[in-house]
Order: C-alpha cells, then sequence, then structure tokens
C-alpha cells in the first residue's frame, strides 16, 4: 500500500520538483493548489518526467472551510508537505497584512486539520531568512534566529513557532522545518522549472530571462558589501536536491526517526557565492554572456548568509549533490523552453 502525501503548493517551483521526487520514490500524491502563483499545466510535465499525474485539487487552504473539506475528502494521509504560501519578499513589504493572513492561516487551518483527521506528520518549507543578517557565518540550526528583513520572512518565523507549539501540545503530531537557502536551476529533463509571474524578484530568473533577451540588463544590486568582490553571497542550493531533502524528511517522520516532536533542518549547499561568481558559472557553464551592470543596494537585502550543513548531513542523511555550473546550466536550458 503506497504511502499517501498531500503537497500544497505543489504546482510551484519547489513544489513540483518535490512531487516529482515523491512519485519516483513510490509515494502516492494529491496536490492542492490556488494556482495563484503557478500554472495548471506544470502537472504535465510532471507526468512526462514520473510517468504519473498525480490528483490536483484548486482549493485556498487560507479558508477553513476549503480546507476542511479537502481533508474530508481525502482520507488515509500519510503526511502533508506545506509549500503553499505568498513568498514575494517586496510584496510582503507593501501588503503586510495579506501575506499575514495568507500564510499563517494556512498552515493553522493545516494543523487543525491533522488533528481532526489523525495525520501524524508535517514537514514546512521555512527559510534561512529567519536568521536575518547572521553575526557568525555558517549559519548552523542554534544560531538565533533575528528579527525577519521582511513580513514575509517573518510569517517564516512564526509559522516555525506555530509549529513548534501545536506539536508539543499534542504528541501525536510531529513536524520537521527545512530552513531553506537560496533555491535555484530546474529538472534536468527541463519539463519543469521556475515560472515567476511578472518581472522575477530573484536573481537567477532575470539573469536567464536576460540572456533571453527579455529584460535588456542584469543590474548587480551593489558591489560595496564586505565580501570578496564586493557583492553579495547567498548560498545557492539545486532545487532537486532541495526537493530530495523533502522526501528524506517525510521518510524520517514515517519511520519515527526523528528525536523530538518538532525538528528543524538548514538545507543547503555549505557553500557561499557571490552574485559576480554566480555570474562567472553561468558565462562559463552555458558560454552565453551575462549582460549587466553594478547598481546601488537593494534596501532589505542582507550582505552574506551561507549554511553549515553538518547537522543535516550528519542527522538527516542528506545532502546536497549537483554543482552550481551544472545547476545554472539547467536554469538555462529550462528558460530555452518558455
Ligand atoms: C539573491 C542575491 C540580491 C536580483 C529571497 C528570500 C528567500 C527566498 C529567496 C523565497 C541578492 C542579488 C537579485 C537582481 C541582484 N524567498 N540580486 N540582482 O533576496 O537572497 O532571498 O529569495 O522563496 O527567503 O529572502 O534572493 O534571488 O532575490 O537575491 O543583484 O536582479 O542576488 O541583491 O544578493 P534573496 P534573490
Amino acid at each position: 500500500m503506497k504511502k499517501k502525501v498531500i503537497v500544497t503548493g505543489g504546482t510551484g517551483y519547489i513544489g513540483s520538483h518535490t512531487v516529482v521526487e515523491l512519485q519516483n520514490s513510490g509515494f502516492e500524491v494529491v496536490i492542492a493548489d490556488n494556482l495563484s502563483n503557478s500554472k495548471i499545466e506544470v502537472l504535465d510535465g510532471i507526468e512526462v518526467i514520473s510517468g504519473i499525474r498525480p490528483l490536483f485539487e484548486k482549493i485556498d487552504l487560507s479558508v477553513e472551510c476549503e480546507c476542511n473539506e479537502f481533508f474530508k475528502k481525502h482520507t488515509g494521509i500519510d503526511a502533508i508537505i506545506h509549500f503553499a504560501a505568498s513568498k514575494a519578499v517586496g510584496e510582503s513589504v507593501e501588503k503586510p497584512l495579506l501575506y499575514y493572513r495568507n500564510n499563517l492561516n494556512s498552515l493553522m487551518n493545516i494543523l487543525e486539520a491533522m488533528k481532526e483527521n489523525n495525520i501524524p506528520n508535517l514537514v514546512f518549507s521555512s527559510s534561512c531568512t529567519v536568521y536575518g543578517q547572521p553575526d557568525k557565518l555558517p549559519v548552523t540550526e542554534s544560531t538565533p534566529r533575528k528579527e525577519a528583513e521582511s513580513p514575509y520572512g517573518n510569517t517564516k518565523s512564526i509559522c516555525e513557532d506555530i509549529i513548534r507549539d501545536t506539536t508539543k501540545a499534542h504528541p501525536e503530531l510531529k513536524g520537521i522545518a527545512l530552513r531553506y537557502f537560496n533555491p535555484i536551476g530546474a529538472h534536468p529533463s527541463s519539463k519543469i522549472g521556475e515560472l515567476p509571474l511578472g518581472v522575477p524578484n530573484n536573481l537567477i530568473p532575470f539573469l536567464t530571462q536576460t540572456v533571453a533577451g527579455i529584460r535588456p540588463e542584469l543590474s548587480v544590486f551593489g558591489n560595496d558589501y564586505n565580501t570578496t568582490d564586493g557583492s553579495c553571497i547567498r548560498d545557492y542550493i539545486n532545487v532537486v536536491d532541495l526537493a530530495k531533502a523533502h522526501v528524506v524528511a517525510i521518510e524520517r517522520l514515517l519511520q519515527d526517526k526523528n528525536t523530538s516532536n518538532y525538528e528543524y533542518f538548514n538545507v543547503g549547499t555549505g557553500s557561499g557565492v557571490s552574485v559576480l561568481e554566480i555570474i562567472e558559472s553561468f558565462e562559463r557553464s552555458t558560454g552565453e554572456k551575462v549582460p549587466h551592470k553594478i547598481v546601488g543596494r537593494r534596501a532589505g537585502d542582507i550582505e552574506q548568509i551561507y549554511a553549515d550543513t553538518s547537522y543535516s548531513n550528519r542527522e538527516l542523511g542528506w545532502q546536497s549533490e549537483k554543482s552550481l555550473d551544472e545547476t545554472l546550466l539547467s536554469a538555462w536550458n529550462w528558460q530555452k523552453t518558455l
């Protein structure tokens, strides 16, 4: 009997790659998504890659009755992976209430549904943004969380606390938060990838759209930081490696290997890479030039962050595998299909 996993936000960027890895690992998947930031055609790509078209339901999980109806209909669920959330940093600054309402209500509705329907396991999509600008690098899981740089980041921090407190009050529930660093790249088949709607906020989609001629030039937001080449440093994690971390986390919960009811893990490569190094790596691996210029700093950007992944490697039993060059080439190959 296949284990059954609900993937909220499963037609999104990281969600769709995780659905592929779950189906390739023998799980039965049902996607719940409101399609506010993704397209239903993503199901075609998932089916081509994994040979299975997951069940899909268009649903707004932030609406309690919709959420309850969904979980009454889909029974025998072994675990939930919760991706569905608003995630644009800049938009969250302009519309904080929309972010708090959507991101917090969705999670709380899911936790209620878990209690009501005896669904024991939750994997939550968190973010390194909860660390703010760390005082010490690389960041470990015991690095204290800081005032997030945006309402978006704050919703991630608050959601972690909600899961921590709910699993403490209800020992039958178990949760794992995965703190992503910067997810990039696309499935090597180029059948699924990042589909930013409108002008991309994030570096890699903006870069690939620039090289594709959709944008005139990439602006590098500052080269006067206290880093090797003056540009910001991040830990860029391949999206397929990141998707696999979710399968490992689900298996950890299903096999009761978790050491407490609420755990959290850094999911990164452990290496910090600057914006200018990203451009060099992209040009080297694709043979394409990236038209770019240095401009002023972007408000809210932290100078540098990258993960200490030793705890994830040892305790979770996961580590990133793909190289930066290979990952950036996969992003370019995907862009060329759009
Ligand atoms: C990366 C670097 C920019 C665009 C955010 C969220 C994080 C996660 C990923 C959602 C920075 C520089 C960018 C550009 C640039 N969010 N940059 N020119 O800000 O590290 O993380 O997105 O899942 O939680 O905080 O990612 O890709 O926006 O920026 O120079 O046109 O690229 O300054 O140094 P960020 P990013």
